[in-house]
């Protein structure tokens, strides 16, 4: 393979994917198509622009007339594009089930269409639904339980018959929750960050004992650069890293490497649905080779040092995007009648 087409490029796990890529295979050229969603940013591929191994192209992956044309001079396909925050998928399910499931659809149909090697659908730990003890092998039903995640289980399925009925050389991977640079911040984890840098109350969801694996980005990219190259077609591989760690716990820890006050955590009404845990087997991956190269406590550092040092990548999200601060008041004002805890 020489030349890869990553959709979704210009959100946080592809943009550290497409550089990913670029370092570890110094003849790889790579198209990134991407939305520029309000979670797709620009900012997160700047430092490749002007490269002449990377190209970027602006388009939605649902839009067969700006897909096809690119499919047909790639090798491979990596998707990333997806909407891809469970709390909006509550609040609206209809753009979910428009890129998540259509979407990928497009780019099967294209795909076995035009030929191409390799695709790699990016697919999630939340498709196992939630689970109180031990942990997810891949041979798990799919058990979703939030819009986002049926979407994307919805996405897996497409994939697996395109495998079956076309033969087409498809793998999935399922990586567990991801942190590190470029985050959008409305997640977890650069949420919490940024609102402890701002002296902002860190909401925690219900008890805030539900229970998550953190995967650093650069473990998680490892793990589909793996998958890529080494995958059996039709198989779906784990990437997780065996942090689990709960809400408040979380909280406390970041509190202190931001050194601010453990009272700025706040209690608010829990999630709907509120999966309680997720927890892979990553035996699988394991055999070809990856395993995670980053601690929690390394993870979430450098994760906390990269937030520090961006400030103005992420005020510009938090103070100048309406598609932020709309989102914002409307999930936190409903929220944050303290639930006493
Ligand atoms: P993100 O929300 O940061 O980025 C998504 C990107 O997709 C954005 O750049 C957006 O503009 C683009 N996009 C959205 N709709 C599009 C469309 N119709 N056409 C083209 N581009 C479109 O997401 P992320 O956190 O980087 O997640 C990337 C992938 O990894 C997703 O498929 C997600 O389900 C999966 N995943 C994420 C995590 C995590 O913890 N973040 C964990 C496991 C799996
Ligand atoms: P999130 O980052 O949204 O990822 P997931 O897709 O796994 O839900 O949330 C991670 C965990 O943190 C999850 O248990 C929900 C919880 N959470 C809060 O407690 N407060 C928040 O403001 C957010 C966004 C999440």
């Amino acid at each position: 393979m020489q030349i890869l087409l990553v959709t979704g490029g210009a959100g946080f796990i592809g943009s550290n994917f497409v550089r990913y890529l670029l370092r570890t295979y110094p003849t790889y050229r790579v198209v990134v198509l991407d939305a520029l969603t309000y979670a797709g940013n620009l900012a997160n591929l700047a430092d490749l622009e002007g490269q002449n191994r990377f190209e970027f192209v602006h388009g939605n992956i649902c839009d067969r007339t700006v897909v096809e044309p690119l499919v047909r001079r790639v090798d491979g396909i990596v998707n990333f594009a997806a909407e891809t925050h469970v709390d909006r998928s509550i609040l609206d399910a209809g753009a979910f089930i428009e890129t998540d499931v259509k979407g990928t659809y497009i780019l099967l149909e294209t795909a076995r269409q035009c030929g191409v090697e390799r695709y790699v659908q990016i697919s999630t730990d939340e498709v196992y639904g939630s689970v109180p003890v031990g942990v997810s092998t891949e041979t798990d039903p799919l058990v979703p339980r939030s819009p986002y995640a049926a979407s994307k289980a919805g996405a897996e399925l497409l994939v697996r018959a395109y495998v079956v009925t076309y033969g087409l050389p498809a793998v999935i991977t399922r990586g567990s929750n991801t942190i590190g640079p470029y985050q959008y911040p409305e997640k977890a984890v650069p949420l919490f960050i940024t609102n402890a840098l701002e002296d902002k109350p860190l909401p925690l969801y219900g008890d805030g004992k539900a229970v998550r694996d953190y995967l650093y980005v650069e473990d998680h990219c490892a793990g589909i650069d793996v998958v890529l190259h080494h995958g059996m077609p039709g198989d779906a591989y784990n990437i997780g890293a065996g942090n689990e760690i709960n809400g408040i716990d979380l909280a406390t820890r970041i509190l202190d490497l931001v050194g601010k006050p453990q009272s700025l955590k706040q209690f608010v009404i829990d999630r709907p649905g509120h999966d309680r845990r997720y927890a892979l087997d990553c035996t699988r991956l394991q055999a070809l080779g990856w395993r995670p190269r980053h601690s929690f406590e390394d993870a979430l550092a450098k994760t906390v040092a990269w937030y520090r040092s961006h400030e103005s990548w992420w005020r510009t999200i938090k103070e100048q995007q309406a598609a932020y601060r709309d989102y914002y008041r409307q999930q936190y004002e409903l929220r944050s009648q303290s639930t006493g805890e």
